[in-house]
């Protein structure tokens, strides 16, 4: 059981949430490189100046976060490795245009933020302000991947959308899945930054519900 919010002298703290930080910093990169091989392809003009400009948003949250990092001084030893770095990347270079929408943006980028903002309250003041800018940013990745889904969708025939939207649990189910199968013991990790595993998967829970809701609305 937690007691106190931890603070950057206590060992096991400062470990943790460097484990964090590196694992953070490895899905922006890799976010960055999946959106930026998808300009190419994307639909139109607007879904890839989305796109452009979501690649230099991570790129700027890696080195922000690397920065941070140094001065922390985070063991920075990949937490994912390579072989399940290409897992996700392959994941996402099979999907449909609807399908990468799902699953980047309300799977990866809805619920992958709201487990950092979980902690942020916890976090100390230095790791706080590194995840500012890149936060605030994800909430308009957020916001561009339901708006664009929900237009997607309102073009297609009733019966297909509806099945699509029954669909997105499973999907982000299926990735929940893939990441959980990477065993990084991120529960282990959360906990011993002063989280509660368990209400971090409700609030991640509570937060795939208000996304669903935006997207069928
Ligand atoms: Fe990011
Ligand atoms: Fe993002």
């Amino acid at each position: 059981m937690k007691t106190l919010p931890q603070t950057p002298s206590d060992d096991s703290y400062r470990e943790s949430m460097g484990r964090l930080l590196v694992l953070y910093t490895q899905v922006d990169r890799l976010i960055m490189e999946i959106c930026a091989e998808r300009i190419a392809s994307a639909p139109d003009l607007a879904a890839k100046l989305a796109l452009a400009k979501q690649v230099g948003d991570e790129s700027r949250h890696v080195m922000i976060q690397h920065n941070w990092m140094q001065q922390f001084g985070t063991d920075t030893t990949p937490v994912i490795s390579d072989v399940q770095e290409e897992s996700i990347r392959n994941h996402f270079q099979k999907l449909t245009w609807l399908e990468f929408l799902a699953d980047m943006y309300l799977c990866v980028e809805a619920l992958g933020s709201e487990a950092v903002e979980n902690i942020v309250p916890l976090a100390d003041p230095g790791t706080r302000e590194s995840l500012h800018v890149p936060l605030s940013d994800e909430q308009d990745h957020v916001a561009f991947g339901i708006n664009r889904l929900k237009e997607e969708l309102a073009q297609l025939p009733a019966g297909e959308r509806e099945a699509f939207l029954e669909g997105i649990p499973r999907r982000i189910e299926a990735l929940t899945d893939m990441f959980l199968d990477f065993g990084l013991e991120v529960a282990e990790l959360f906990e011993k930054v002063g989280a509660s595993y368990t209400m971090l998967c409700d609030a991640v829970r509570q937060r795939q519900d208000e996304v669903l809701q935006q997207v069928a609305a």
